[in-house]
């Protein structure tokens, strides 16, 4: 099974994302989302709601794309949310430092040299490229003045061009400065969440991999509030007993092994610093599998401390195995107070909170999970030559465009109108179906499985005398005949 050429084979041919803008450039890190590739998104947002915001009893907010760039100093954002970059000194291109090496180490299979990219300030990464000898990809010029690239897209707000303003990087921001006022009007106590699903921006300097490296994509990120202080007395009726027995493939920070311990385990030894954030791992691991990423495909990685984010006590990122190889879907981090402090001390409010009597700065939990790479990395692994000459996209029900697909056997106008009586039945009980009559039933059979729809349901001349369909099941093409009324239960 080739499963790249199968995921892009099909994402292409049914457009399930396509780069945007294309009939007027090719500009890389752009894409758009088509009709089926849109429902999975969807899919996957409300997924990961039943989990995080709606499962744990957080709430959920939206705050604004473009921030004033006070909000963004105060964030640190402006000054330190950079990459390494080297320009070609022939032909101009620009390369991402840390990204070159790392493939030129990945291409030798040298595991420890791309251990060491990661702990690499700009400077070290400018002479090792230089002392390796990587030249430019493009032309073979050699790449030279190195410099921190700011990605955050820059604007202004109103005619004043001094009035400057950045695309979000991260919805996070939002919900820091909005915190106190919805602590205010909801009533909260510590510890509590707030969530946001939304795009960000970031002027990545060379886009590619599909969905992985592109510069607008969309964010499922969680903050939890707590008093440091106080003892974990439960978050979101979660059973701690089972967040504690659960094992995850882990690779420790300092280590290049991927083991498997228990959340306790890794409590105990600090590699996961408190309950709260325990809960987001554990859930995160529920999300993946829930839409299909088994065990085997992932594991969670304990950064290095010279891979922290800016604003980071410590970060355990979890990635998934895709075509592109490992690619980190969702970043845990210990924020500590450092983003109420510094908003706090640029805007001149007080970001305290009462909690138990007492005056509190909380510190934050965050689970910041980006939507498309996780889409990227279910349809990636979903993708199948099924041996029929035919692709399949065996997607969960949970990630799936549609629960079922409904076709009349032929186009006879009685036909027609019983399966379209069916497509009507499900839909109003709220099971996504789709109806075709176009082609032959073997081409729609194979259109089904292609975008993944995991049973089909057909009408016969028999279904009109017997009240019977036949239902096929995508993974196994078994027909078994059952009563209209008993489609619910088989397709939901
Ligand atoms: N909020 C974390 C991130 O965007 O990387």
């Amino acid at each position: 099974m080739d499963n790249e050429s199968s995921a892009e084979d099909i994402v292409k041919r049914r457009s399930i994302f396509f780069r945007s803008f294309g009939i007027y450039t090719e500009v890389g890190g752009f894409y758009d989302y088509g009709p089926i590739g849109l429902r999975i998104k969807r899919n996957v947002e409300s997924a990961w709601r039943a989990l995080f915001p709606e499962g744990l009893g957080l709430l959920e907010v939206e705050t604004s794309i473009v921030l004033p760039e006070i909000v963004l100093k105060a964030s640190g954002h402006l000054a330190t949310f950079t990459d390494p970059v080297g320009i070609c000194s022939t032909c101009k291109t620009a390369h991402r430092l840390d990204k070159t090496l790392e493939e030129y180490y990945e291409k030798k299979g040298d595991a420890e040299g791309m251990a060491q990219v990661k702990k690499m300030k700009l400077d070290e990464l400018a002479s090792k490229i230089n002392e390796l000898g990587i030249k430019c990809n493009k032309c073979g010029g050699v790449i030279g003045s190195p410099e921190n690239f700011n990605l955050m897209f820059k604007t202004q707000m109103g005619q004043k061009s001094t009035d400057v303003a950045y695309l979000r990087p991260e919805t996070a921001q939002g919900i820091f400065v909005d915190f106190k006022e919805i602590y205010r009007s909801h009533g909260l106590k510590l510890p509590c969440g707030i969530s946001q699903v939304g795009k960000v921006f970031r002027n990545e300097i060379s886009p590619r991999q599909q969905l992985v490296r592109v510069r607008e994509f969309t964010q499922m990120e969680t903050e939890i509030f707590i008093d440091k202080d106080a003892k974990f007395e439960g978050f979101g009726g979660v059973d701690m007993r089972r967040v504690e027995a659960e094992k995850l493939p882990f690779i420790k920070r300092g280590t290049n092994n991927e083991v498997e311990l228990s959340i306790k385990e890794l409590l105990a030894d600090g590699a996961i610093p408190n309950e709260y954030f325990a809960i987001m791992l554990y859930k995160e691991k529920e999300l993946i599998e829930l839409l299909g990423i088994e065990k085997g495909r992932y594991r969670f990685r304990q950064l290095e401390k010279e891979e922290l984010p800016h604003y980071s006590m410590g970060n355990v990122d979890l990635e998934v195995k895709t075509s592109y190889g490992y690619i980190e879907v969702s970043g845990n981090a210990h924020r500590s107070d450092y983003d109420l402090s510094s908003h706090a001390k640029m805007s001149g409010k007080d970001l305290t909170v009462i909690s138990n009597e007492k005056k509190v700065l909380p510190h934050v939990i965050e689970a910041s999970i980006g939507v498309d790479r996780l889409l990227f990395s279910v349809i990636d692994g979903a993708a199948k030559d099924d041996g029929r000459g035919w692709k399949v996209l065996a997607l969960k029900k949970a990630a799936a465009p549609y629960l079922c697909a409904v076709f009349p056997l032929q186009k006879d106008d009685k036909l027609i109108e019983k399966a379209k009586e069916i497509e009507g039945m499900l839909v109003a009980n709220k099971i996504p179906a789709f109806y075709s009559d176009s082609g032959s039933i073997g081409k729609r059979y194979a259109k089904a499985d292609e975008i993944g729809v995991p049973s089909a349901i057909t009408i016969d001349f028999e279904t009109l005398n017997d009240g019977m369909v036949t239902i096929r099941d995508r993974d196994t093409s078994k027909q078994v005949r059952k009563k209209i009324e008993e489609i619910f239960e088989l397709v939901v």
